[in-house]
């Protein structure tokens, strides 16, 4: 049986759990591979204690193992842009396919590193960048690629996803809640790339590029986290009928171009994407032909993350035994390099989306008739409404609203109307609605 040799670089929560599954489900995989998959060399500062690598080489230096004339596939797992970049460079620059769970750098370099590998004529694989375990870049690269994408949306962002049902379940506190994802390994080692939603806006950016055929734009994204969420929008969205979870969104605008947004988002709690809690993710896709289909699995953690690594690990090395050139290798992005298109990407502006509104208005009689006629104005129309009772001591209450769809420059454009309304006591909450049909 011929043999592939693995050289990992990085042996923390992914690494470790890389090194675990390739080891522990060494049958399966060889069987799957159609060779043997060795891990050949290790580079990593620090042992990890539940990695025995005794039967590997093991260097601090991981540029040692881009250089190993053995390694036939290197697995990025130290994280980053910089040593990264360098490390992935320098492994394609040796000949060597590569696979790694780094969104960052596959959102913010890929274009040029999938140039590269291509100029190489090797691989560059990251299964593991969007949703840990759930096989979403394999399902749009191929099980779904009889479609034309329309849309898809996901809960990408288990962190997030975790804190946000921590508050709604148990109306625990943010900070609290957030010290325990990192406790558990889920957070980014900068936490604030899941709170304020800039690991999503990777992630989807890469999911973007996968359905609609498009380079990776990840300047374009529009990305706001949940930090400014408050317990009582949790507890009003639920009294609508809704979840508010951090959702990252790709439309397809024909003759406009392409939404590309992350947002806490309200969804209506009968759709089964608002049911996925805790660290899970889940992707919506909507395919021509398909129709809408969803996508469901643990986001996070060191085995869920491995299983997709070692995936891309199997398939390359499976191309590999059978001698398979680069040619008959699936494109970075699923679309020959050639026929990608660079789509127009809609400011935030341009998005249509329903609202959720709050705001604190004057205990008096016709108050809530200014803010109607405001919206109606501006042909929003209210599709539900909740008015809370003054607190004790409080003369001003608060208005909840739904809105129909509506541009968000409208949307913005009212708001700044019903603000500057004399009874209305304080800022205007707004978050979006997608009812995801
Ligand atoms: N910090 C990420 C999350 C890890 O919470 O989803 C997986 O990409």
């Amino acid at each position: 049986m011929k043999r592939i040799n693995i050289g990992i670089c990085g042996l923390g929560t992914v690494g470790g759990g890389t090194f675990n599954v390739l080891s522990e489900n060494r049958r399966e995989i060889n069987a799957r591979a159609l060779c043997e998959v060795q891990v050949a060399h290790v580079g990593a500062r620090s042992d990890n204690p539940a990695c025995n690598t005794d039967a590997a080489k093991v260097s601090r230096d991981i540029f040692a193992v881009a250089q190993d004339p053995d390694v036939d596939i290197l697995v990025e797992l130290i994280g980053g842009t910089t040593i990264a970049k360098d490390l992935v460079e320098k492994a394609l620059a040796n000949g060597k396919h590569v696979v790694t769970a780094n969104k960052a750098l596959i959102a913010e370099h890929g274009n040029e590193l999938f140039a590269k590998a291509a100029e190489a004529g090797v691989s560059i694989n990251y299964e593991a960048a969007v949703a840990g375990g759930i096989p979403i870049i394999s399902a749009l690269r191929d099980g779904l690629s009889a479609n034309q994408v329309e849309w898809l949306a996901g809960i990408i962002n288990g962190t997030g996803n975790f804190i946000l049902t921590e508050m709604r379940d148990k109306g625990r506190d943010f900070a609290d809640v957030l010290a325990e994802a990192q406790e558990l390994g889920y957070a980014e080692a900068d936490p604030t790339f899941d709170v304020e939603g800039i690991d999503a806006a990777h992630k989807l950016v890469i999911l973007a590029s996968l359905a609609f055929g498009m380079p990776l734009q990840y300047n374009g994204v529009f990305c706001e986290g949940i930090s400014k969420i408050e317990p009582m929008d949790v507890e009003y969205a639920n009294e609508l009928g809704y979840r508010i979870k951090h959702l990252g969104v790709a439309r397809k605008v024909e003759g406009k171009g392409i939404e590309l947004r992350v947002h806490p988002t309200l969804i209506p709690e009968s759709r089964l994407i608002a049911n996925v809690d805790g660290v899970m993710n889940s992707v919506l896709v909507k395919g021509n032909a398909v129709g809408p289909t969803l996508f469901y699995g643990a986001g996070a953690g060191a085995l869920p993350t491995a299983s997709a690594v070692v995936s891309d690990i199997v398939r390359v090395a499976r191309q590999l035994a059978a001698g398979a050139g680069t040619d008959s290798m699936m494109p970075s992005l699923g679309f020959a390099d050639n026929k990608l298109q660079d789509f127009n990407i809609l400011p935030i502006e341009e998005a249509e989306t329903a609202f959720y509104l709050r705001l604190p208005v004057a205990d008096e009689p016709g108050a809530l008739s200014k803010i109607a006629q405001i919206l109606s104005e501006a042909g929003i129309s209210i599709e539900a409404l909740i008015q809370k009772e003054p607190a004790e001591g409080q003369s001003s209450v608060s208005v909840i609203m739904l809105t129909s769809r509506v541009l968000e420059k409208q949307m913005v454009a009212a708001a700044k109307d019903i603000e500057a309304l004399d009874i209305v006591e304080g800022e205007l909450t707004r978050i979006r609605v997608e009812a995801l049909k």
